[in-house]
């Protein structure tokens, strides 16, 4: 893999507390747009792109009286009509199934706007006129997850749907800060990756915060080269659970408590459960005032513990050759819908 010019994977990580301040000083993009009242807000963006819709609608689901979703597909649901705000993620801006969805928008006549560092996105935000943020390139995708996020809140207040205020944001650099710090002086990402060696992690939190979770999920498997499964309070009660009771494999939890009235209780019971099937756990105690903040502490956190587990595995944190040719595959097999 080409050297990039922002590093090793690692300080790419290490540089979130300037992506947020990069994306505080670009906030809202100089756009000036007609502001929109849309139906519904749809994020359309696959792996580390993706995950930007994903935490905006977590945030956006306690305080927005608007539906976000969030699609990771090549086609976008049959409802999605003019009346919709779409708003396609892709960090490489050359992501297949994101360029299928940002036309089908088009097509549609919906509200689009679209974030990127650069690729065919740009050009075909350029070509219909439609607000475009350009984020830094150099990054991998994955490790610009701060400036895909800021550029996609400040576009949302940009286009009269504030979901996180520009003081919100702010604020959440100094977390960022300090999980930075949590990590050097206390070796929390560390102690997570010690934690996981030689076992398949499972991530669990509460439904609020499942957004991290898979965000956790996709960065050991790209990082770590691991496999990995997810579970989320309280459905993981009414099945999950069953499972444990003869349970098969070498398990670590990773249990991700966001310190809120009633999570931390119920993911106790999770806690009881795991102890008495004999499965190791590891905690992550989330910090931050607001869900904006406790998403980024969590996310650069568990990043950097992949990245520790990836090295300790010895494999190479930052390549991805599988999706490499994954994507070669999707333009086999989707390439026609796009010419
Ligand atoms: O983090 C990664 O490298 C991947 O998950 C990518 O985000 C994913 O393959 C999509 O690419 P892009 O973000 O460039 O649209």
């Amino acid at each position: 893999m080409m050297p990039s010019k922002k590093g090793s994977l690692k300080e790419m990580y290490l540089s979130w507390p300037d992506q947020c301040r990069w994306g505080l000083a670009n906030w809202g993009f100089g756009f000036k747009e007609e502001p929109v009242s849309p139906r519904c807000i749809v994020f359309t963006g696959m792996g580390g792109s993706g995950v930007v819709g994903d935490y905006i609608a977590s945030i956006a689901a306690r305080r927005l009286k608007m539906p976000i979703i969030v699609v990771k597909d090549y086609k976008l649901p049959a409802w999605v009509s003019k009346e919709d705000l779409v708003i396609a993620v892709s960090y490489s801006g050359n992501t297949l199934e994101t360029l299928l969805c940002f036309k089908e928008a088009i097509a549609r006549g919906c509200r689009v706007a679209a974030i990127s560092s650069g690729g065919k996105l740009k050009e075909l935000a350029e070509k219909h006129r439609v607000p475009w943020a350009g984020v830094q390139a150099g990054y991998v995708p994955r490790a610009a997850l701060p400036s895909m996020l800021y550029a996609a809140l400040s576009t949302l207040e940009a286009l009269g749907v504030p979901v996180v205020r520009k003081e919100e944001a702010e604020e959440a650099v100094d977390v960022v800060e300090e999980a930075l710090k949590r990590c050097s002086e206390k070796d929390l990402d560390l102690e997570i990756a010690w934690k996981l060696r030689n076992k398949v992690p499972v991530i669990v939190t509460t439904s609020s915060y499942a957004a991290l979770a898979i965000r956790a999920k996709n960065e050991f498997n790209e990082n770590s080269k691991l496999p990995c499964k997810v579970e989320v309070l309280p459905e993981w009660g009414h099945n999950d659970v069953v499972g444990w009771e003869k349970h098969l494999g070498e398990w670590t939890a990773l249990i991700i408590d966001p310190r809120e009235e009633g999570e931390s209780e119920l993911l106790g019971a999770a806690e009881r459960v795991y102890s008495s099937a004999g499965i190791p756990m590891v905690k992550l105690e989330l910090f931050g005032e607001n869900m904006l903040a406790k998403l980024l502490y969590g996310s650069l956190v568990i990043g950097l513990a992949s990245i520790c587990l990836g090295v300790k595995r010895s494999v190479d944190p930052m390549e991805t050759k599988y999706i490499a040719e994954f994507k070669k595959t999707v333009e086999e097999i989707l390439g026609k819908k796009s010419a």
